[in-house]
């Protein structure tokens, strides 16, 4: 049955059943390939996209269950909070392999949006989810407190 999905602010036509992760549906399906299966039991984060603005694990995320909600993968990632987190991360040279990264930045423009000033600590609850194997975490954490510095100037 071929559902529509609301994808980076346009309608996407799926013929799958409704039970099809959307990570499948976004990466093998429609193309998008920024977003990354790491696990694919959302124990780590490779795979966030936003669901209504709201961080969520697509990999664990059927399709069916999506309805009319605006997705937005890394692919269609905008706005102020976006661009500071963006080019915090490009400044400070957080990427390594690169594998997690997409999935850090659509989680950090969340925690942003929710908390534009957090602590080390509101930074690491936030972010636990989100596994990097080449162990960037300090230079992530740094790119949110720069990319908070920048929503504020
Ligand atoms: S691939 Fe979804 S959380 Fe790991
Ligand atoms: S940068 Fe390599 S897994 Fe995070």
């Amino acid at each position: 049955m071929a559902i529509t999905l609301n994808i980076n602010g346009s309608a996407h036509e799926v013929d799958a059943p409704e039970d099809m992760p959307l990570l499948w549906a976004i990466r093998d399906v429609l193309g998008m390939t920024g977003t990354k299966f790491g696990c694919g039991v959302a124990s780590c984060g490779a795979c966030t996209v936003h669901v209504d603005g709201e961080p969520t694990r697509a990999c664990q995320t059927p399709i069916g269950s999506v309805g009319e909600a605006a997705v937005t993968t890394i692919e269609g990632l905008s706005g102020p909070v976006a661009q500071a987190v963006q080019s915090a991360w490009q400044d400070l040279d957080v990427v390594q392999c690169g594998y997690c990264q997409s999935g850090q930045i659509m989680s950090a423009v969340g925690l942003l949006t929710e908390n534009p000033k957090p602590d080390d600590q509101a930074i690491d609850d936030y972010m636990w989810g989100n596994v990097c194997r080449c162990a960037t975490y300090t230079r992530i954490r740094a790119a949110i407190h720069e990319a908070s510095s920048r929503m504020e100037a």
